[in-house]
């Protein structure tokens, strides 16, 4: 309940920002590290959300049962947090989860990689592209050539969608992709997936190791104890802020 008011103020601040067109500074003062349960010593990019603001990736430190993160580009997907090291969270996403376990079709609809901004962009560490492509007589046949060497999973073929991924020996695909497709990226057991054939779903994962990646722009605003913020999609800024205690 507080969580939900407390995002819908967010997200509110962050339109008004936005149509003012302008980043207002802030009396806020945010502090150089924090400490989140278990995380200790926690500093930028992250941030507890009681301090708007002072970071993008976001984090719900009472969460249960273990601390809850929502990054820079969308403020509403929660993803619980195993691990925060030096450039890598390991994070799990228990929706992907659900979808996972119960083999849905919905799982190759499920976009997990969080959209990079200007301030910060995220690698999913192990990870396989997946081609999506709806089937019509008129396409299958230029389907069937174009992903000749790839494997199919087609137990989603009553959506009329077959879905394509490589196999140990295909290359990745460098053509273009015919628009009844689309390719998206979702997370592995390990890189040791191109070693072995499995099915699909015994590759996936909802637990996965995410790298971020902030930019040197958005380094240097911080370091000039300014609030680097992004207004999620289009640029970030540099407000002008206290850094301290
Ligand atoms: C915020 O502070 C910076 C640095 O002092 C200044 O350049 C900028 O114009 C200020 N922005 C607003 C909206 O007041
Ligand atoms: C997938 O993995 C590759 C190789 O490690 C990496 O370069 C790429 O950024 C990853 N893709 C996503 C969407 O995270
Ligand atoms: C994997 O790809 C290779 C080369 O593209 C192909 O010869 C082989 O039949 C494929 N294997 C499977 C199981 O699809
Ligand atoms: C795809 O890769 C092959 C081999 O690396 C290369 O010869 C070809 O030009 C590439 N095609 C495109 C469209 O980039």
């Amino acid at each position: 309940m507080f969580l939900g008011l407390f995002l819908a103020f967010f997200l509110i601040c962050n339109v008004l920002s936005l149509s003012a067109q302008e980043y207002s500074n802030t009396s806020t003062t945010c502090p150089e590290y924090f400490n989140c349960r278990n995380f200790k010593g926690l500093g930028f990019p992250f941030f507890s959300f009681n301090l708007p603001g002072c970071g993008l990736c976001m984090l719900d430190c009472e969460a249960n049962p273990s601390p809850k993160i929502a990054l820079d580009s969308q403020p509403e997907h929660w993803f619980d947090v195993i691990y925060i090291g030096d450039s890598v969270v390991k994070l799990h996403d228990p929706i992907l989860q659900s979808h996972l376990d119960n083999q849905r079709c919905e799982s190759f609809s499920y976009n997990i990689h969080p959209r990079p901004s200007p301030a910060i962009s995220y690698s999913i560490l192990n990870n396989i592209t997946l081609y999506r492509c709806f089937i019509t007589p008129e396409s299958h046949p230029m389907i069937t050539d174009l992903f000749s060497g790839y494997k199919n999973y087609n137990k989603c073929d009553y959506l009329r969608y077959t879905v394509y991924y490589q196999n140990s020996s295909t290359l990745p695909f460098n053509g273009t992709i015919p628009s009844v497709c689309s390719a998206f990226t979702l997370p592995i057991v390990s890189a040791y997936y191109s070693c072995s054939d499995s099915e699909l779903f015994e590759l996936l994962t909802s637990e996965f190791d995410l790298e971020w990646h902030v930019s040197d722009e958005c380094y240097n605003c911080h370091d000039q104890g300014h609030m680097c913020r992004t207004n999620w999609w289009e640029k970030s800024g540099c407000a002008n802020v206290k850094q301290g205690i």
